[in-house]
């Protein structure tokens, strides 16, 4: 019998990490699915994707499409104009896309359109606010896919009050957990990270008596006023407890378009370009707590149980806030400060781990694939 061909998409960095334990089950468990990638080249090059691939054992994907940055509409537009032809030459069963990137609703798009089964991983997640690119991506990959499977159970009735049927619904778990925990012990340390900085800083910085930032949102870092005033909340965190800041390269060139650098020299901030996946784990690991407007983060923090405070005014993942270790601050200045000072306090929440959060969901994922597709 001819096995099913699942063809799986990634594009951007959070993609890499949520694809990895489903290819690995595909490969490994006893199904009638054969794997198949494509990888959209939203992101490139060697921070960004390579050492994600290498880190992570992705196999080379079978197609590239090469797209590159540009603005939505374009890279959308671009995404779906490469990815029909590849649909059109070979006979998939399925699609499977993972997230809220703008590859996972351009090729989920194209795929439904050529009446291809398409799986949606990581479904259901809402924080109802539609300047958030991602949102927009979630709500409508989510309205056009044929199986769903969400992360946590608020991820239901989310879907439910959209009209998605019930039996489309599987509750599995966290395949970016299981990507966490099949890799925490090969992270690599916080010390050789810092030692890549300087021998100088490695020295002065010890287990957890420093923070993590991440920053990338459009909302924070592509108006200038909001960038500068974050980034001098920031200087005055790192006056408290040194701040680890690996840049996004988004984040980047707004710091040098707009003239920040500076406030990356002052205060006690150690910065560096983005890192790769077991390098940030590390530093995540050994950290006091993390700041971040990333969601992935705000999740391997939970799983980690370190503290987080999201530098946004909600989250999609809510249980990261109700189990785990996140508190949400906003780019408020007061409310990032009066965190930091409870944390460096009180030790900060110490949370749970949420249920199925357990390892396990890219095999639960594939058990049901493996009975779901026609
Ligand atoms: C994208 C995702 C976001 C995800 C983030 C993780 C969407 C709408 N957004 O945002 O959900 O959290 O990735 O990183 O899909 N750039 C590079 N190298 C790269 C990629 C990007 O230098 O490999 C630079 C380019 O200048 C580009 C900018 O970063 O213009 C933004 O990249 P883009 O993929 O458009 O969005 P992200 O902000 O990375």
């Amino acid at each position: 019998m001819r096995k099913k061909k699942i063809l799986c998409v990634v594009g951007a960095r959070p993609n890499f990490m949520k694809i990895a334990p489903i290819i690995r089950a595909l490969n490994s468990q006893q199904t009638a699915l054969e794997p198949y990638l494509v990888h959209t080249g939203q992101h490139y090059g060697a921070d960004m994707k390579t050492s994600f691939f290498d880190q992570l054992n992705i196999p080379e994907p079978d197609v590239d499409l090469n797209v590159g940055s540009a603005s939505h509409a374009i890279q959308t537009a671009e995404i779906m104009k490469r990815f029909e032809p590849v649909l059109d030459k070979n006979d998939y069963d399925a699609v499977l896309v993972v997230g809220d990137v703008n590859s996972t609703i351009a090729c989920g798009l194209v795929a439904v359109k050529k009446n291809i089964p398409l799986i949606h991983v990581e479904a259901g997640l809402r924080c109802y606010d539609k300047t958030m690119p991602e949102e927009i991506n979630r709500v409508l990959t989510d309205q056009i896919s044929d199986l769903l499977f969400t992360t946590e159970r608020s991820a239901r009735d989310n879907l439910v009050k959209e009209g998605i049927k019930e039996s489309a619904i599987h509750f599995v778990g966290n395949v970016m957990v299981d990507t966490l925990f099949a890799n925490v012990e090969r992270a690599v340390s916080y010390k050789q990270t810092l030692t890549n900085v300087s021998n100088e800083v490695a020295n002065q910085i010890n287990e957890g008596e420093y923070s993590v930032l991440t920053l990338h949102r459009p909302a924070t870092v592509d108006h200038p006023d909001l960038l500068k005033q974050t980034l001098q909340t920031i200087v005055q965190v790192s006056e408290r407890t040194p701040v680890v800041f690996p840049v996004h390269p988004r984040t980047a060139k707004q710091i040098e378009i707009h003239g920040l650098s500076d406030l990356l020299n002052s205060g006690n901030i150690i910065s560096m370009p983005a890192l790769g996946y077991l390098e940030i784990l590390g530093l995540m690991k050994s950290a006091k707590f993390v700041m971040t407007d990333s969601g992935g983060l705000q999740e391997e923090t939970t799983a980690l149980g370190v503290p987080c405070l999201t530098l946004r005014p909600s989250t999609e993942r809510p249980i990261t806030v109700t189990e785990g270790t996140n508190t949400i601050v906003d780019i408020d200045p007061v409310q990032i400060l009066s965190g930091v000072d409870d944390i460096l306090l009180s030790g900060g929440k110490s949370g749970r781990i949420p249920e199925y959060w357990d390892g396990h969901a890219a095999e639960r994922i594939i058990t049901i694939l493996d009975q779901w597709i026609p």
